[in-house]
C-alpha cells in the first residue's frame, strides 16, 4: 500500500502527522510520505490519516 500527499490540497492541518507520525511528517508546511510502501503494521494508522484529513489531501494505491 503506498500513500501519496497532494500538494495542492493539503493545507497544512497536521492532523495526519498527529495520527500517523511513522508515514506523515510535517517538515515545513505540507505534510511529506516518509514511509513508502507503508508496511502493513501501519496501514491501519495512515488509512485513519487519510480518513481524517480535513481536505482529502491523502490517497492510497494497493500496490
Ligand atoms: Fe495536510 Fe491533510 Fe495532513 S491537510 S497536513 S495532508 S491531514
Amino acid at each position: 500500500m503506498k500513500f501519496t500527499v497532494d500538494q495542492n490540497q493539503c493545507i497544512g492541518c497536521g492532523a495526519c502527522e498527529s495520527i500517523c507520525p511513522d508515514v506523515f511528517k510535517m517538515p515545513d508546511d505540507k505534510a511529506q510520505v516518509i514511509l513508502n510502501p507503508v508496511p502493513e503494521n501501519r496501514q491501519p494508522d495512515a488509512l485513519a490519516a487519510e480518513d481524517g484529513c480535513p481536505v482529502g489531501a491523502i490517497s492510497h494505491t494497493n500496490d
